[in-house]
């Protein structure tokens, strides 16, 4: 049953304090909450009953004002309790209730985890915990005090302040903790558990001392340094960029090897999956020390952007998510390489947001309905959230998106809040008006830009034209059939552009009608439908570089030549254009070779054009050229992957077609270019001790893209080189490079190599999700019957999403080739997990399920088995809504 963003009402009743006392005995836990409750002016009804939210909670009692209340006086069903007592404007009404933690295997609300019992409340588990106004428009202060066996549960965690603990007989403890900020019930948290703990300290620039503390697993305090230094440093980047300082003295990170996303912002006591705090050398590679950096960012960032001021209702969820991803993208850009960053996100968007727009799923990033509010934590909230702000950032300029967001605290600190109320600051701080751009919070899908240049040698003039389009998706024509309006306009938006020389050189941008001399860069605003723009003075034909930054989030087309994209790969000043332009050259290539495969001729690889090879080697070279950037040149090496060839197709997809292009492309390059690849990988061996930061990970990335290719070279000397870097590495970035390039082949070398990598680190849950995961993405012809062997291996277990993830959802969104096979086992295999996952973990099941988003885009004999197995889900009862929503949306489209 959907839910509606126009029926938003207010509460009727506003709780101002929430006592917890949280009992954790053997087999279950009993919690007493008691609410001070006050009927709230603002609701619509001024003589509603109080109707709280529960699930799977065991009511034992309900008081009101210390007065049982008897049958007839409440209604207890499902999922809610309904007090039909007389009630006064202001009133406590305190419950008793049992859970149980322990068979909790959806990980939301409080749960048992190996370690002891830990809590995840967004977006609605605080009512798996108690009876309450689950919504986060209902803001209170919290104290919880926490009762627990002292031997097995040491650590007695809540949110805000320690105020109180001691001994209780039977070797008991407990421990209260009280937050002194108002906070809205999914930012609650709590943990009992056994720990280890690294603490340190930061001192606030007006001189507040906060203690800072990472919570870990026994033994493993040897992983938290990153993390710890991480959360240092965004605290001193939000106070240098934003003025926002830290307002409690307690700030705790605690890690927890079974949850279902990334982590979780609560209130001074922050909950984190292990993948996301703990880091060695040899555990860990430099993606993960940089996933790590921006985590933790993130989940401190949401200390304002989130937790001071916060979400009305679940529809404003970018709100919250989208500035924050913005605001750890822009501390991402200042701690690593700010272009290779953006590359790295443009990536992450073209390879899950984008398809998800084209598919049944899409959805505006503030979505007008859901079923479930689980199935929109997704890309396009996120993701697509997040270049929103930027485009706002890019369109106002720092200088005023710093004084939007100083207002935006300044008018709402402590409230829960809407997308326009952001904006509404934005706009009045900058002057610019932002009517027409909250079109990008209201219409889902792409937009395509077609853009055209051309240049009159007589008039010294150039001349771009800018088309929008943004056909209704899936979601606008869902609105549509239930009989809901639905207005679609043109987006607002900045397009940045630049044009090069013939000798590379940045030509000055003037428009027509402008007299002063122009820079080299500039933002067009984009409103129209169809737009024009001129540049004068201009003594040559420029090639255009367009969208510079990727500053906007859409699909670019302009009728590059080969010989333009390859000046632009080579010369443009822009990061991501120069990187942009090798993709698109690679993806046109691609696309014919595609289609060479398909008419039984690919293997001749006439489809690959003169020069291409020289542009590559040049790249290559770049490296090393005075100025060069070893890291971008990496990224710049990899081909476009197959999702996003995927995505790129008009017509109907064929995954073997582009496996095999690819494929043979990369062979391709790797023979030619066997000299350099190697000449490279030798050049960049580093002696010095392993370190994450950026330029020693930028050498290792471009030294592994040489050894990925030199692995393709099937012969004896590139086998020696895999092998030896396998056995020889003394870090995980270069193991893991070395193993997945050994997993590509079904040879003993590839069963002997994964065979010692398990024995040497079964013990370490997080690197055997990489043994998982490297099997699980392998192209390896046998890997679909793998990946289902390893569903019985005991290195695999399916209650831990981790788990789950790396093997089951690794293989559906990162394996093209053998998710469709086209026998339909891939789909099956889909089909099963999520049945299975469906009775343990609605979240992690519909995850699983969004595979399918994309059954429509293939040929009729892979629709059929997808639907099938579509069919099969959906048919089983008692199916989770999370589960229903994603499948009934694949099936609708
Ligand atoms: N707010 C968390 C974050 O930083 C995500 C929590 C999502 N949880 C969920 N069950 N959907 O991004
Ligand atoms: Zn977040």
């Amino acid at each position: 049953q959907a839910i509606y963003l126009k029926d938003y009402t207010p509460p009727a009743f506003q709780i101002e304090t929430v006592d917890l006392d949280i009992s954790i005995e053997a087999g279950f836990a009993c919690v007493t909450a008691s609410l001070a409750c006050q009927r709230n002016p603002a609701a619509a009804d001024p003589s509603a009953s109080l109707v709280l939210n529960g699930e799977d909670l065991k009511l034992e009692s309900v008081r009101l004002d210390g007065r049982p209340l008897g049958q007839g006086e409440y209604v207890l069903c499902a999922d809610q309790l309904m007090i039909h007592a007389e009630l006064p404007d202001s009133f406590t009404l305190t419950t008793v209730s049992t859970i149980n933690p322990d068979g909790n295997t959806q990980l939301s609300g409080l749960y048992r985890s190996k370690d002891g019992y830990f809590t995840q409340c967004e977006a609605e588990g605080f009512r798996r915990i108690t009876w309450f106004l689950d919504r986060p428009d209902v803001m209170a202060k919290y104290t919880v005090t926490i009762h627990a066996d002292k031997a097995q549960f040491p650590v007695l965690l809540g949110n805000g302040n320690p105020v109180g603990a001691g001994d209780e007989e039977g070797g008991r403890h407990w421990a209260k903790w009280e937050d002194p900020f108002r906070k809205p019930s999914y930012l609650f948290a709590m943990v009992a558990a056994k720990l280890d703990m690294l603490e340190d300290w930061f001192v606030t620039k007006s001189g507040r001392k906060v203690r800072c503390a990472v919570y870990v697993e026994p033994g493993k305090l040897d992983q938290c340094g990153h993390a710890m230094a991480a959360l240092k440093k965004s605290m001193k980047w939000d106070e240098d960029v934003f003025g926002l300082e830290m307002d409690l003295d307690h700030y705790m990170i605690v890690a927890v090897g079974d949850f279902n996303m990334g982590a979780m912002e609560n209130k001074g006591l922050n909950i984190f999956n292990t993948k996301y705090v703990l880091a060695r050398p040899d555990t860990a590679t430099d993606i993960d020390f940089q996933n790590i950096d921006r985590v933790v960012a993130h989940e401190y960032f949401h200390n304002w952007t989130g937790n001071r001021v916060t979400c009305r209702d679940w529809f404003q969820l970018s709100l919250k998510e989208g500035l924050t991803v913005f605001r750890d993208q822009q501390f991402g850009m200042d701690m690593h390489s700010a272009g290779v960053t953006r590359i790295q996100e443009v990536r992450t968007l073209r390879t899950a947001q984008f398809p998800e727009d084209a598919g049944p799923m899409a959805h505006p990033i503030r979505p007008a309905s859901y079923a479930e509010i689980n199935n929109f934590y997704s890309a396009t909230v996120y993701e697509k959230g997040a270049e929103v702000i930027r485009m706002i950032h890019t369109l106002i300029g720092k200088d005023a998106f710093r004084k939007g967001m100083d207002l935006y605290f300044a008018r709402h600190d402590g409230q829960a809040v809407t997308c326009e109320d952001f904006v509404a600051a934005m706009q009045d701080a900058s002057g610019l008006d932002l009517t027409q751009f909250k079109r990008w919070y209201n219409q889902a899908g792409t937009p395509k830009l077609l853009v055209r240049g051309a240049y009159d040698a007589a008039t010294k003039r150039f001349t771009l034209d800018v088309e929008q389009q943004y056909p209704a998706t899936a979601y606008e024509k869902r609105l549509e059939a239930e009989g809901r309006a639905v207005a679609r306009g043109a987006y607002h938006l900045p397009l940045v552009i630049g044009l090069l020389g013939a000798d590379g050189r940045e030509l000055p941008l003037r428009l027509a009608g402008e007299s002063a001399a122009a820079d080299t860069q500039r933002v067009l605003s984009i409103t129209e439908d169809r737009q024009q723009f001129v540049f004068e003075d201009l003594a040559e034909a420029p090639v255009p570089s367009l969208l510079r930054g990727f500053s906007a989030p859409v699909v670019l087309d302009y009728p590059y030549s080969q010989a333009d994209l390859t000046h632009l790969m080579a010369r443009d000043s822009d990061a991501f254009c120069r990187w942009e332009a090798g993709q698109r050259l690679a993806t046109d290539i691609l696309m014919a070779g595609v289609a060479a495969f398909q008419a039984g001729s690919g293997d001749t690889l006439a489809w690959v054009p003169a020069g291409y090879v020289d542009a590559m080697r040049a790249l290559l070279g770049s490296a090393f050229a005075p100025g060069g950037d070893p890291a971008l040149v990496a990224e710049a090496l990899m081909l476009p992957s197959e999702v996003v060839l995927i995505e790129a197709t008009e017509g109907t997809v064929d995954p073997d077609a582009i496996h095999a292009a690819r494929l043979a492309l990369r062979r391709h390059l790797a023979n030619e270019l066997k000299g350099p690849f190697a000449a490279a990988y030798h050049e960049l061996k580093i002696d010095a001790p392993y370190s994450p930061e950026a330029t020693q990970a930028g050498a290792r990335a471009l030294r592994n893209a040489c050894l990925s290719y030199i692995a393709e070279v099937d012969d004896a000397e590139s086998l020696a080189l895999l092998q030896n870097q396998f056995d020889s590495a003394n870090n995980m970035t270069d193991s893991m490079a070395a193993l997945s390039a050994l997993a590509q082949f079904a040879s003993p070398a590839r069963d002997a190599a994964l065979e010692r990598f398990l024995a040497k680190w079964k013990d370490e849950a997080l690197v055997v999700d990489k043994w998982l995961q490297v099997q699980s993405t392998s192209r390896a012809p046998d890997t679909g019957a793998r990946v289902r062997a390893l569903l019985d291996h005991p290195a695999f277990d399916i209650r831990n999403p981790n788990k789950v993830y790396a093997l089951i959802r690794a293989f559906c969104a990162a394996n093209p080739k053998h998710f469709h096979a086209a026998d339909g086992s891939g789909y099956a295999l889909a089909a099963d997990a999520i049945l299975q996952l469906d009775a343990l973990n609605p979240q992690v099941a519909a995850r699983i399920a969004r595979s399918f988003d994309r059954w429509r885009k293939f040929d009729t004999q892979r629709q059929s088995l997808a639907r099938m197995a579509l069919v099969r889900v959906q048919g089983h009862d008692k199916l989770s809504r999370d589960v229903a929503e994603i499948v009934g949306k694949a099936l609708e489209s």
